[in-house]
């Protein structure tokens, strides 16, 4: 038998928590404004079975108080774990491998030249997740560069969960993640420390990367451009003008010639699509820039 609340007319079958279209708008519009995620009404079901394990684990009555404690200083910490329920860090080593071939052959020879010259190489992933993005990356950088260490080489690598930027510092995964990495690159990334059973990102892939918590909504502290820029499926979550004013970002803080790779589910849309072109799939390479179109913030 169906169990209708008198004042909210919520189907309460079942469910183990109040959760009224208030409580629901409140989450959406705070997980909007911190962290750019579009939260149509048709994703209350999916909020509710995504943040139950939340309310159980704080032992809250209801979404009302989980959602005072969202709205409340003391709850700042409480943001960061909201997102991680309501977004997925599902990742895996060289996933969408196209853009590692075109990375390899493409972008890096030339970009290594120019290190080995005494320039800079600046390659940033903005959504890195646990990590598996970056230390790809880092591999196929000392695969064709094995002295990058000693060269301006440099892999940034951001994410706003602070617990996933943490796990990809560490740099240690259990073994099953091993199968993602191509036979051929496994002893350049990875060694298994006597009795462990997972394994570890050896430190000649490290030491390229730094590793920090950037959310890509607010503000960014970057001032120098990149030549390359993975941010992929992350925007997913964004609604459209969000989606579009962070493409225009990147098309800002990157050098003429540079690339942008995105998630398969993406598309480059609106203003910025105009200094991009298209390099292969969902790859994307900026365009000479017009005069008068240099962000006053950013250096080449
Ligand atoms: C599915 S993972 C993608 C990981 C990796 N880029 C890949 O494609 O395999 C999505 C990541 O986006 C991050 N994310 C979501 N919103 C974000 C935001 N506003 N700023 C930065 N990262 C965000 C999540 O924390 C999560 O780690």
């Amino acid at each position: 038998m169906t169990t209708v609340h008198p004042a909210t007319g919520l189907d309460l079958a079942g469910q183990e928590y109040q959760f009224t279209d208030t409580d629901f708008q409140t989450i959406a519009v705070l997980a909007h404004a911190r962290y750019g995620l579009h939260l149509q009404s048709s994703k209350k079901p999916l909020v509710y079975s995504r943040l139950t394990k939340r309310l159980r684990a704080l032992g809250l009555p209801d979404f009302e108080s989980y959602c005072s404690l969202l709205s409340d200083a003391a709850g700042q910490d409480e943001q960061a774990h909201l997102l991680s329920a309501l977004t997925t860090n599902v990742t895996h080593f060289f996933r969408e491998r196209h853009h590692f071939t075109y990375l390899r052959e493409r972008i890096l020879p030339p970009l290594v030249r120019q290190a080995k010259q005494g320039g800079a190489a600046r390659i940033w992933t903005s959504a890195c997740s646990a990590g598996q993005e970056a230390y790809s990356i880092a591999a196929m950088v000392l695969d064709i560069c094995p002295e990058a260490a000693r060269l301006d080489i440099k892999i940034l690598a951001s994410d706003v969960d602070p617990q996933m930027v943490q796990h990809a510092r560490r740099g240690s995964y259990d073994a099953e993640q091993l199968a993602a990495i191509p036979p051929e690159y496994r002893s350049l990334m990875t060694e298994t420390p006597p009795g462990a059973t997972d394994f570890q990102i050896r430190r000649a892939l490290q030491s390229l990367v730094t590793f920090g918590e950037l959310n890509l909504i607010a503000d960014w502290p970057m001032r120098r451009r990149f030549d390359v820029i993975f941010c992929r499926n992350a925007a997913i979550y964004f609604d459209k003008d969000t989606q579009n004013r962070l493409w225009q970002r990147f098309a800002d803080v990157l050098h003429c010639d540079g690339h942008l790779m995105i998630g398969h589910s993406e598309r480059l849309t609106g203003p910025a699509e105009a200094h991009f072109r298209s390099a292969g799939i969902t790859t994307y390479q900026r365009l000479p820039r017009a005069p008068g179109q240099q962000p006053a913030a950013i250096k080449d």
